[in-house]
């Protein structure tokens, strides 16, 4: 959560600040603000706006050198006093995205040694704190190395002082930072969306490391404060990819590269004869023959993957996969299996209470250990010995769409190759199976064909406060994921039941004021669902039902319809989010809300 951007360059600095803020704005948009160097003075504008007030504020402001932050709160409302950048004495400029979890106690000695905090944040502690090491004369560099000793928490920094107009310092530990080499020019940023318009050529940074930049070279410094070398890569990301286009949202957008993502993420193995376990790393084929059991950790979206992969996992590989919260299985005394293979999943790869929760078992001695992730240089996929990339290109909009499918693809990769490996594939069944992946991308583009029925549907939702999802077996976490949306971007609330379950409690909400949605797939329960869907008519509830061809299921007063295309076998449950999707998207649009920035939420949760 939060962006950062920083520039030190020849030219004015700040439309370039302003524009990396604006593709950073996913990370947290409740409050935006710069700083820069200008006559030997820093120069600050803060607003509590999105970047686009920012922007308007700005319009006068110059400098060579600036850091800038759009902030998610953490610690103080958002406002204009809690915005970054941190200032200290006039002096020293912070910008900052973590939790510093020592800034109490550091608060309290800095004010008796006499700094004055105008801020609620836990970042204006650094600002002091480099203050205090600076002002004994010491470098800009050697005072933020020494600040960064004594803080606990997770940090990305940038730092500038008033009499240094050719020097930014920043320091990573926890949370994402990279640099940018342009020609006699360089930059920082959180990713590299930010850095597009300015250049390709990134260096990521390690863990622990600070790096001191000028206009013409920069230093890296490693945790221990040895001098190093990181590799300059250069960065595939297309600048189209993470602008909107033709599109109204990102969400909008999102969704309907779902074909061309999975087609992305399936395409070495569509490709190919045969399924190998190389696909998830060299050491695959190896690890895969020495697990007994998977244990998957993951938050959010990425969960519901895990939860549709556990179906896959014991049905198809016939191997035991158990699905944990990350933020719960962190702090739970839980038994370790030294023969179980970790799978982390997450879109961002830097989701904190993930990354802890994978640290967490590696602590309790699990070696084998493989991040599903769509973003190649996170730490996710960096602390795990196997890797799949999902190529589902960058995700803007908060809520996950394209990320979730190919997550599932991923997932279902994982299934066919551990079942191959383990005997219980036969070369037909494995053929049939690519077959299917095959088809999948224009699968999906068929379901995206009911958009417009589905967008008409959204009107009947527009003035209600609750709803229902059911699903059963494979497609009950897709009722999870359909609920889920729909609250995170309309704000209604949405609960999501095993049909099942219904009468064993919830079906007391149900009245006609209740929308009741179901997926309804043509499978082995599709007769036990419509028992539990006439439960619903029963009471009034007004039915919603995504039903596959052939399910017999027909519209009535009370019963809409939505027809799927086809039934995909075990890929249903990826055709089936997609209708799901864009009804939250409608439902969103009618309601007026902020689909792509919903209220209080942040694309990357890189905070516990
Ligand atoms: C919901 C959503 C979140 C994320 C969760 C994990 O639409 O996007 O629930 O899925 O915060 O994020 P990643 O996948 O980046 O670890």
């Amino acid at each position: 959560m939060c962006g950062i951007v920083g520039a030190v360059a020849q030219r004015n600095v700040v439309p370039i600040l302003l524009e990396g803020l604006q593709r950073l704005e996913y990370r947290g948009y409740d409050s935006a603000g710069l700083v820069v160097v200008h006559d030997g003075k820093l120069e600050r504008v803060r607003s509590t706006g999105r970047v686009v007030d920012l922007t308007e504020k700005s319009a006068t402001t110059q400098g060579h050198i600036g850091i800038a932050h759009t902030r998610w709160a953490t610690h103080g409302v958002p406002s204009e006093r809690n915005a970054h950048p941190h200032i200290s004495k006039n002096h020293i400029a912070v910008v900052h995205n973590g939790i510093i979890e020592n800034y109490e106690e550091l608060r309290s000695r800095l004010t008796t040694a006499g700094y004055e905090f105008t801020s609620d944040t836990d970042t204006e502690v650094i600002a002091h704190l480099i203050h205090s090491h600076y002002a004994h004369g010491t470098s800009l560099l050697a005072a933020t190395q020494a600040s960064l000793t004594e803080l606990v928490g997770a940090y990305a920094i940038g730092v500038i002082a008033a009499d240094n107009p050719d020097q930014l310092i920043c320091a990573r530990r926890g949370s994402p930072l990279l640099l940018g080499v342009g020609i006699d020019e360089h930059f920082i940023a959180s990713d590299v969306s930010a850095l597009l318009p300015v250049t390709r050529k990134v260096v990521y940074l390690e863990e622990g490391d600070v790096v001191e930049l000028g206009r013409l070279a920069y230093q890296i410094f490693d945790a221990t404060g040895a001098r190093v070398e990181r590799a300059v890569q250069t960065s595939e990301m297309s600048n189209e990819s993470v602008q909107l286009g033709e599109y109204t949202h990102y969400m909008q957008k999102e969704i309907h590269e779902q074909p061309q993502a999975l087609a992305d993420t399936l395409e070495s193995v569509c490709n190919s004869q045969s399924l190998v376990p190389g696909i998830f790393g060299a050491e695959a084929a190896a690890t895969f023959a020495d697990i007994n059991s998977i244990l998957i950790l993951a938050c959010g979206t990425s969960h519901h993957a895990g939860l549709v992969a556990k179906f896959w996992l014991e049905e198809i590989a016939g191997i035991t996969c158990n699905v944990e919260i990350a933020s719960e299985y962190r702090y739970r005394t839980s038994v370790p299996n030294p023969k179980s293979l970790v799978v982390v999943i997450s879109q961002s790869g830097e989701t904190a209470d993930t990354q802890a929760a994978l640290n967490h078992a590696k602590s309790l001695g699990h070696g084998h250990t493989l991040a599903i992730c769509n973003v190649a240089e996170s730490a996710l996929v960096r602390l795990c010995k196997l890797r799949m990339l999902t190529r589902a290109g960058p995700e803007i909009g908060v809520a996950s769409t394209k990320a979730f499918t190919t997550q599932l693809a991923a997932l279902f990769l994982l299934t066919l190759v551990l079942a191959k490996q383990r005997g219980r594939l036969t070369a037909e069944q494995e053929q049939q199976h690519l077959h299917e992946l095959r088809h999948l991308p224009s699968a999906v583009q068929k379901v995206l064909e009911l958009e417009p029925q589905i967008a008409m549907l959204a009107v009947k939702f527009a003035n209600k406060h609750n709803a229902l999802f059911l699903g059963r077996g494979l497609h009950y976490p897709i009722a999870l994921e359909g609920a889920l949306k729909l609250k995170e971007i309309s704000y209604i609330h949405a609960e999501a039941y095993p049909a099942g379950e219904l009468k064993h409690g919830p079906l007391a909400l149900v009245d006609k004021d209740m929308p009741v949605i179901s997926v309804a797939p043509n499978d082995a329960l599709l007769e036990k669902l419509k028992s539990n869907l006439q439960e619903v008519r029963a009471r009034g509830g007004e039915l919603y039902v995504f039903a596959d061809a052939n399910t017999h299921i027909h519209a009535a007063d009370g019963i809409h319809i939505m027809q799927m295309p086809e039934h995909a076998g075990y890929l249903s449950p990826i055709l089936h989010t997609i209708p799901l999707q864009l009804l939250a998207y409608y439902v969103a649009l009618q309601k007026g809300t902020d689909v792509d920035k919903p209220r209080n939420l942040a694309k990357s949760v890189t905070v516990e």
